[in-house]
């Protein structure tokens, strides 16, 4: 079979949020990308992943042109609960402390919004893409080679993007000498189902001695749960009716008997991990999302991060192409950075407050119980928790 050759401005890796929005985003700057998948659409645009959005993040949404379905079928909402065994309900008032609200409006919706957008555009979507390679990273004239559906394809680009997630090439594309990985694993994951039975009416993290659990909502019947589990459990061991004894047992009344059970559509475990690789930036390559950076799914930061990288790399990609300024490309890595480190640190913070950790010692246990009572006493604590949950600004 003959090997095919194309070239781009853009290459971009990993067809996820944050490679389809950069994708988009490009192109309204009239600037040519295309984007290798090794999944399949269906495979994409089936997982099940957070959704919670920062004010930034919708309003950066609404710029280029996706806050339509986002707007309509997205629920907004002034702030989260925590419900801590035994003690007061709190509300992480992000409204009323730092005047931004959120947007609960699925990741599954927003790449499902991307594509659409991207192939009305007719952009161009490879997937089913394997052995992706990356090289000439440190000259002007980098490129990729992979095969497409059986078909060698080296693709020729000014750039490449790497937004293949935490088990992609790119990140592994740059050499050991560069890199810098930071890394914590907790010892546990969250069991994450997704219910059509009404949800509560609101979001709430339960902090409990059986250990963490999650409420939130994906639409007026259909519910988003989860619960803290070991390492190392499989989703077997959860049959719905243990899932949902043990869901309401970690929740006080009367929120556990407003919880509605029902059967699972879906049902998966993801391993909680804080990862940052430093630097996002190898000679032509630039990482965006997971491949560069991973937080637990406490404070919903993720997919608001991916964004915020989007916005920092479009706009110095912009920059380059139309001013022949490429100062934004120069600090990319290091403003990225300060964005990923700040939700790195509110999420390992959550995560360390609200979980059951099984080799945490008993003076731990007080020091996090005392971090509660402070927070619900202090207005300073409370606003400072706020400004971090809400997101912080974008950097001009
Ligand atoms: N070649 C091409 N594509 C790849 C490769 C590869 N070698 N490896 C991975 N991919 C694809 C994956 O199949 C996936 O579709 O890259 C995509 C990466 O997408 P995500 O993992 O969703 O990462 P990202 O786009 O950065 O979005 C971040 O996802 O995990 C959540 O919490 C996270 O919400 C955040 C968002
Ligand atoms: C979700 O809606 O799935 C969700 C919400 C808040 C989180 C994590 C996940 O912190």
């Amino acid at each position: 079979m003959t090997a095919e050759r194309r070239r781009t401005q853009v290459a971009i890796i990993g067809g996820g949020p944050a490679g389809m929005l950069l994708s988009h985003v490009l192109s309204l700057n009239g600037i040519d990308s295309i984007v290798l998948e090794r999944r399949s659409r269906e495979h994409v645009q089936g997982r099940i992943r957070a959704g919670v959005l920062e004010t930034g993040s919708a309003r950066f949404l609404r710029d280029v042109g996706l806050g339509a379905n986002m707007d309509h079928h997205g629920h907004r909402h002034d702030g989260v609960s925590i419900a801590w065994q035994d003690k007061p309900e709190f509300l992480i008032d992000t409204k009323r402390h730092v005047g931004l609200s959120m947007i609960a409006y699925g990741q599954t919706a927003l790449t499902a919004d991307l594509y659409a957008v991207r192939e009305a555009a007719g952009a161009e979507i490879r997937d089913h893409v394997a052995d992706v390679r990356l090289h000439d990273l440190t000259t002007h004239r980098p490129g990729v080679d992979c095969v497409h559906r059986g078909r060698p394809l080296t693709i020729d680009c000014d750039f490449i993007a790497g937004c293949d997630g935490f088990h992609g090439v790119s990140r592994r594309s740059i050499p050991d000498r560069v890199r810098q990985d930071y890394e914590r694993v907790y010892p546990f994951g969250w069991l994450g189902v997704l219910a059509e039975v009404p949800p509560l009416d609101r979001f709430i993290y339960a902090r409990h001695e059986r250990g963490f659990a999650l409420a939130a909502q994906r639409g007026p019947s259909l519910s988003r749960y989860y619960i803290q589990v070991p390492s190392g459990t499989t989703t077997g061991e959860w049959p719905d009716d243990r899932f949902w004894r043990e869901l309401v047992r970690r929740f006080p009344d009367p929120m556990s008997t407003a919880i509605e059970a029902g059967p699972t559509i879906e049902k998966s475990i993801a391993p909680l991990r804080s990862f940052v690789s430093e630097p996002m930036r190898y000679g032509r390559l630039f990482l965006c999302g997971d491949s560069a950076h991973i937080v637990p799914p406490t404070g919903a930061k993720g997919l608001n991060l991916a964004i915020s990288d989007v916005f920092y790399l479009a706009r110095a990609l912009d920059w380059h192409y139309r001013k022949q300024d490429d100062g934004y490309l120069d600090c990319y890595s290091e403003t990225a950075l300060r964005r990923v480190w700040g939700a790195t640190r509110i999420s390992w913070w959550l995560t360390w407050l609200l979980h059951r950790f099984p080799d945490r010692s008993a003076f731990d246990d007080r020091l996090s119980e005392n971090e509660y009572d402070h927070l619900l006493a202090s207005e300073h604590a409370q606003r400072w928790l706020c400004e971090q949950y809400a997101g912080l600004p974008y950097e001009a």
